[in-house]
């Protein structure tokens, strides 16, 4: 029951649709623009640079927000299982972002919401993950390729770092919090299945910052 409630907490937090408000601000659909996703390189791709750093911190914090309230409410009762729960209300979170009921279930990726949860769980993920993404980014430009190595990087990096309870949970728990985690993987990269394509092919859209965005 408690992981149900993790799911809706934040289901319902993953509902601030960050770049849609944005969009709508300038009578617009985020979603008939650019890649058509709901998130920040699409973002920073229609509306510019201010519109990007919003959407990142906006979609960030709503995943915040409902780990904090989790820890708030539940904390006290399933502290043994606080970062489970944790990785249960950032899993709800991505699915609202991803599939919000009252955008017919168009929404975004789940990347900037993910960037909460590492943010919230485990700061040294966070620099790792951090690292990976830019330096593919400063290399390659390819905004889907760095998301997807660094979600990796973050399984992988939950998985070692987990090892021998180290997060304070016992070995049951720890197996579903991989197990989770691996399903969110699995979910970002079939979000990502269309970016996926693109850079088989060479086509994948490149973004840049500065100068060369005004191309
Ligand atoms: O976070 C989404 C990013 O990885 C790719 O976005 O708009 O290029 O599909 P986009």
């Amino acid at each position: 029951m408690e992981r149900l409630i993790c799911l809706a907490i934040g289901y319902v937090c993953g509902l601030f649709q960050t770049s849609y408000i944005i969009g709508r601000l300038h009578k617009t659909d985020i979603r008939e623009h650019g890649s058509g996703n709901a998130g920040t390189t699409n973002a920073l791709r229609t509306f510019g640079k201010k519109a990007g750093i919003l959407t990142l911190l906006g979609d960030c914090l709503k995943c915040v927000a409902a780990i904090v309230l989790v820890r708030v409410f539940l904390g006290k009762t399933y502290g043994d299982i606080l970062p489970l729960l944790s990785l249960y209300a950032a899993a709800g979170c991505i699915l609202g972002h991803n599939f919000p009921f009252y955008l017919k279930f168009r929404g975004g990726k789940g990347i900037a919401a993910s960037v909460g949860f590492i943010l919230a769980f485990d700061w040294r993920i966070f620099l790792i993950c951090a690292v990976i993404f830019f330096a593919l980014f400063f290399t390659t430009h390819y905004v889907s390729l760095c998301s997807l190595s660094a979600y990796l990087a973050a399984f992988a990096a939950i998985i070692v770092l987990g090892q021998g309870g180290a997060y304070g949970m016992d070995a049951s728990h720890t197996m579903e919090m991989y197990v989770v985690m691996g399903l969110l993987t699995a979910l970002a990269f079939f979000r990502h299945r269309a970016n996926i394509m693109r850079l088989a092919k060479g086509t994948e859209n490149r973004v840049y910052l500065g100068k060369k965005d005004k191309k």
